[in-house]
């Protein structure tokens, strides 16, 4: 048998050198990576088709004795070519390993703040994580009754706001003019707008990156992880006035000078640049969606209106855990939060057309 009982003690003895913080944290828990080969894999909002060709060739072009030397560490090559993307100035990006890092850096330089954070009780598990880290007091602000965010919440109280939108886990977008009415509203504080979805919302992308130049307090958060098929690569960027921007290039520059390695450099500027690839696997995405959420009701799930690439529904007689735990025993797997108002919804990944196949006919045998 295991000698748990050493791990135990182990786990006593390393804790006592531990900076009291450690004890407090809860870390984050990324949905599951199995080392299982055909698995279909429905769970960590993936997208289905490979990265562009042209990066998987500037990634090979990029593989060679420069890896002896330091990437640069302003990356001003990506950040030029973001910049291009949206029509903003090379100033106005932040690029970092992942978006992740790139929200780390904005809740220590700009979302910590005297008075708390604001954010939905339903949003991505991360922020919490982040809170208790950087100690950050944050207060979280029920969705409404359909899960989706109500404005009006938001418009008193707080020191600071963080919106993922399209929202995770639930797929619900805030339109465009929400996000306006509440940056118009709390130009007191800085609003982060989390959109690692947003590209699925479209055509056209309801993006807030048009609202920059009017609101100083606006950043806007991306990832090259999710519509750009780059999750492996860990490239994400910040968008929003120079004076944010020079907030989170301070943190950075406190912590890690170089985030993103030649190779993550080289392959983010072929993905920005190839507009034409990814407006198509975007469009194949959504189009999927909407074939896997009319099968889905059509079994009798409840779906949540989704402008990302997963969906988020429940079926009114089925357990959500069982239902989770019956597809992995047949080789699927999307994931479930056991937390409060979402035990019973599933959160799904579009896959590629066959993958939503696998899931609905599996899910047709269990219901
Ligand atoms: C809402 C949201 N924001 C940010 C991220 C982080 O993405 P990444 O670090 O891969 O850029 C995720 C990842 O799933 C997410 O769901």
């Amino acid at each position: 048998m295991f000698p748990w009982h050493r791990i135990t003690d182990l786990e006593a003895i390393m804790s006592k050198y531990w900076n009291p913080l450690v004890h407090s944290l809860t870390p984050y828990v990324p949905g599951e990576q199995p080392q299982l080969a055909n698995l279909v894999k429905l769970n960590t909002n993936e997208n289905p088709y490979g990265p562009s060709p042209k990066v998987l060739a500037a990634l090979q072009a990029e593989v060679g004795a420069d890896l002896r030397l330091y990437p640069d560490p302003e990356a001003r090559r990506l950040k030029q070519a973001i910049a291009r993307s949206y029509g903003l100035a090379a100033q106005q990006v932040f690029v970092g390993n992942g978006s992740d890092e790139v929200l780390a850096h904005a809740f220590l330089g700009l979302l910590k703040q005297p008075k708390p954070l604001l954010f939905p009780d339903i949003t991505y598990s991360f922020y919490p994580v982040y809170c208790r880290l950087y100690g950050l007091d944050y207060r979280s602000v029920p969705l409404t009754q359909d899960f989706q965010i109500a404005v009006d919440d938001y418009l008193q109280g707080g020191g600071a706001i963080i919106l993922a939108n399209p929202n995770a886990p639930t797929g619900c977008l805030l339109g465009l003019d929400q996000v306006e009415r509440l940056l118009q509203a709390r130009q007191d504080v800085v609003v982060v707008i989390d959109e690692a979805y947003v590209d699925f919302g479209g055509p056209p992308i309801p993006s807030a990156v048009s609202l920059i130049a009017r609101y100083p307090n606006l950043l806007v958060v991306q990832t090259l992880s999710k519509s750009r098929a780059l999750a492996g690569l860990r490239v994400g960027f910040a968008l929003g006035q120079n004076a944010l921007i020079e907030a989170l290039e301070r943190v950075k520059n406190s912590f890690n000078s170089y985030p993103l390695g030649r190779l993550a450099i080289a392959g983010a500027v072929a993905a920005v640049e190839d507009q034409a690839y990814f407006e198509q696997t975007c469009r194949a995405i959504v189009a999927s969606r909407e074939v896997l959420v009319r099968s889905l009701t059509e079994i009798g799930f409840a779906v949540l209106p989704s402008q990302a690439n997963f969906i988020f529904a429940r079926h009114p007689r089925h357990d959500a855990a069982e239902l989770a735990a019956s597809l992995r025993a047949r080789g699927i797997i999307i994931r479930h939060f056991p937390a409060p108002r979402i035990d019973q919804f599933l959160r799904i990944t579009v896959g590629s057309d066959e993958q939503c196949a696998a899931l609905v006919a599996c899910l047709r045998e269990i219901v």
